[in-house]
C-alpha cells in the first residue's frame, strides 16, 4: 500500500548542510547565533541565501573589480528579495601560479565544490575570470549540484604604445617576439610593457579567459550578453546586478546545474568555440566540465563539427580586433544570431527561458565588421583541427585558423627537446644544427610531465632563425598554449611522452608529417622501430612525494580527458558529444 506521508522537502536557506553537533535543533540555533553576530534580522535569515563565490585577490590583477562586481551582484539579490553572502575560495592568476595555473585548477575546483556544499546556499554566484578559474569554478559547481550561475570579471582594456593599439596578451608575444629578433631594443620593451596590460580585467583578445567567457554564454550558465563587457564598465556592473536577481529566481526554481549543463548545451558550446576562433585549452576545459556530468567529448565528433562550423569573429589572435569590439559589435547575441541553424535552440539557460528564446529577444542586428555574417566568414572552418597518427595515437589539436596555411602540409626533420629545460638550454645556442623547414619537438610538457601541462607548446623560434627573420615553424609537444598564442602549433599529443606515448621515442633527425588536410601527425618509421625503441627505454609514470602533488601525480588524466582527476569524473557516462552527424 502506498504510504500517505508527504515527501519532506529539502531543506533551505540557512537549514541546508546543518554542522554535525548530533542535535540538528540546536545545530541551526548555534549556527543562527553565530551570523547574528554580524547584525542580520530574522527576517534577513529568511530569504533564500545566494553565496558569492569571491575570487578577488591582489595577486590577481584579471580579478581586481571583484570588490565591484560583489557589491552589484549583491545589490541584485537583494532586489529580489534574497540574502547574498559572499566567501574566499583560491584564485588562480596565469602568470603567479607555479609550477602552471593548469596544475592548479583542479584545486580549485575542489575547493570550489567543497565549499559550495560545506556551506548553507540556495544558488551560487561564481565570479571568474582569469583562464582557470572559470572551468575551475563550473566543474566545482557542477560537481556540487546547487543552482550555480557564471560571472565573469570582464576583459581588460586595450593600451597604446607609440600610436600602436596593444594589449595582452598577443601583443606581448609579440612584442617579445621582435626584441629576440632585435628588431626592437630594451627601451622600448620596457616602454611597451607599461601598456600592454591597460586596465584590470582578464587579457584583451580571444584567449583562454576570453574563450571560456564565451563558452560559459553559450552553455546558457551566464546571463544571456553577459560574456563580453570589459570590467571596467558600467555594463559590466549591470550584468553583475542582474546575475544577483537571475540567482534568486534559480534558487527558488532549482535550476540545479544539469539542467543546463546538458549534451546539446556542450555542442552549443563546441560550436562557439569554433567559431570565435578560441583557445586550445578551451576543448580541455570543456572535457572537464562535461566529465563531471558524465558527459564524454568526442574529439573525432569535434573535427566533424569544425569542418562545418567557419569562424565568423574577427578578434587576435586569429584575427583583427578585441574583446572591447567584440562587445560593442552586440557580443554573444550577435554571433549566437548568425550560428542560429548550427544551434540547439531548446537549451535551457539561467534566466528558465531556453536559447531560442533568448536569442527571440535579443536587440536588433546592426552593421558592424567585427562579427561577420555566417556566408562571409574570416576562416571557412572552425578554428581547431584534431589531428591523429601514429605520433598522438590519443589525438592532438593544431589552431588552424592561427597557423600559417604555408605549413600546414609539412615534412620535415624532428629538432628534439627531451624537455623544457633541456630546449631552454640549447634553443639559441648558434650551435644548434636547426633550420626553419625542421619540425622543432618538445617533450615531458603534458599532464604530468610538465607537471600541469605548461604552455610552452609556443616554443621560441631559435634566435639564429628569429634574427634570420623566420616567423613560424611547425612546433609539436604534448603541452598546451596560451590562447593568445598564434603559430603553426600541434599541442596536446596524447598519450604524453611522460607515462610512455610515442612523442617519447621520437628521436632528432626522424622524419615528421604533418597533414591539417588529411588530420595527420605521423614520425615516418615503423611500428616496429617504435616498439624497439619503447622495449629499449621503458617509462615509469612520474610521482609526487607528498601534498597535493602527490595526488595530481596519482590522480591526473591526460588532455583527452580534460586532465581532470580521475575520481573527480562522474563514474558513469551518459552520452557522448557530439552526436552522429
Ligand atoms: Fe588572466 Fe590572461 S592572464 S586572463
Amino acid at each position: 500500500m502506498a504510504s500517505s506521508k508527504k515527501p519532506e522537502s529539502p531543506a533551505t536557506g540557512l537549514r541546508k548542510g546543518l554542522t554535525n553537533y548530533g542535535d540538528t535543533g540546536f545545530s541551526l540555533f548555534l549556527r543562527k547565533a553565530f551570523i547574528k553576530g554580524a547584525g542580520y534580522t530574522e527576517d534577513a535569515l529568511s530569504r533564500p541565501v545566494i553565496g558569492i563565490a569571491n575570487t578577488g585577490s591582489s595577486y590577481n590583477p584579471c580579478h581586481g573589480n571583484a570588490p565591484q562586481l560583489i557589491e552589484a551582484v549583491k545589490r541584485g539579490v537583494m532586489l529580489a528579495g534574497g540574502l547574498p553572502v559572499d566567501f574566499p575560495t583560491i584564485s588562480v592568476h596565469e602568470s603567479f601560479s607555479q609550477p602552471t595555473s593548469m596544475y592548479l585548477r583542479n584545486l580549485m575546483s575542489m575547493d570550489t565544490e567543497e565549499m559550495i556544499r560545506a556551506q548553507p546556499m540556495d544558488a551560487v554566484v561564481l565570479i571568474g575570470g582569469c583562464d582557470k578559474t572559470v572551468p575551475a569554478q563550473l566543474m566545482g559547481a557542477a560537481s556540487a549540484g546547487v543552482p550555480a550561475i557564471q560571472l565573469v570579471t570582464g576583459a581588460m582594456l586595450t593600451g597604446s604604445h607609440r600610436g600602436e593599439r596593444v594589449g595582452a596578451c598577443t601583443d606581448c608575444r609579440r612584442y617579445w617576439g621582435r626584441y629576440r629578433a632585435e628588431e626592437i631594443d630594451a627601451e622600448e620593451i620596457t616602454d611597451v610593457n607599461n601598456q600592454l596590460v591597460a586596465s584590470v580585467g582578464t587579457c584583451s583578445v580571444m584567449g583562454t579567459a576570453s574563450t571560456m567567457a564565451c563558452l560559459a554564454e553559450a552553455l546558457g550558465i551566464m546571463v544571456f550578453g553577459g560574456a563580453s563587457a570589459p570590467a571596467v564598465t558600467a555594463d559590466r556592473m549591470r550584468v553583475a546586478e542582474q546575475t544577483g536577481t537571475t540567482a534568486v529566481a534559480m534558487a527558488v526554481n532549482r535550476l540545479t546545474p544539469d539542467k543546463i549543463l546538458t549534451g546539446k548545451a556542450f555542442e552549443n558550446a563546441l560550436r562557439v568555440l569554433l567559431s570565435v576562433g578560441g583557445s586550445t585549452n578551451g576543448i580541455v576545459h570543456l572535457t572537464a566540465m562535461a566529465g563531471r556530468l558524465g558527459i564524454d567529448i568526442d574529439l573525432a565528433g569535434l573535427d566533424r563539427l569544425s569542418r562545418e562550423t567557419p569562424v565568423l569573429v574577427d578578434l587576435k589572435p586569429s584575427g583583427q580586433h578585441y574583446m572591447e569590439d567584440f562587445h560593442k559589435a552586440g557580443g554573444m547575441p550577435a554571433l549566437l544570431r548568425e550560428l542560429r541553424p548550427l544551434l540547439h535552440l531548446d537549451a535551457l539557460t539561467v534566466s528558465g527561458r531556453t536559447l531560442g528564446e533568448e536569442l527571440d529577444a535579443a536587440p536588433a542586428a546592426f552593421v558592424q565588421d567585427v562579427i561577420r555574417p555566417f556566408d562571409s566568414p574570416i576562416y571557412p572552418v572552425g578554428g581547431l583541427a584534431v589531428l591523429r597518427g601514429n605520433l598522438a595515437p590519443g589525438g592532438a589539436i593544431i589552431k588552424q585558423s592561427a597557423a600559417n596555411p604555408k605549413l600546414m602540409e609539412h615534412e620535415g626533420r624532428a629538432v628534439v627537446f627531451e624537455d623544457a629545460e633541456d630546449m631552454a638550454n640549447r634553443i639559441d645556442d648558434d650551435a644548434l644544427d636547426v633550420t626553419a623547414d625542421d619540425v622543432l619537438v618538445l617533450k615531458r610538457i603534458g599532464p604530468t610531465g610538465g607537471p600541469g601541462m605548461p604552455e610552452a607548446g609556443y616554443m621560441p623560434i631559435p634566435l639564429k632563425l628569429a634574427r634570420a627573420g623566420v616567423k613560424d615553424m611547425v612546433r609539436i609537444s604534448d603541452g598546451r598554449m596560451s590562447g593568445t598564442a598564434a603559430g603553426t602549433i600541434v599541442l596536446h599529443v596524447t598519450p604524453e611522452a611522460a607515462v610512455g606515448g610515442p612523442l617519447a621515442y621520437i628521436q632528432t633527425g626522424d622524419r615528421i608529417r604533418l597533414s591539417v588536410k588529411n588530420r595527420e601527425i605521423s614520425v615516418l618509421i615503423s611500428d616496429e622501430e617504435l616498439a624497439r625503441r619503447a622495449a629499449a627505454h621503458p617509462i615509469e609514470r612520474p610521482t609526487g612525494e607528498r601534498g597535493y602533488r602527490k595526488l595530481y601525480m596519482q590522480s591526473v588524466t591526460q588532455a583527452d580527458q580534460g586532465v581532470d582527476f580521475d575520481f573527480l569524473r562522474a563514474t558513469d557516462t551518459k552520452e557522448s558529444v557530439p552526436g552522429k552527424a
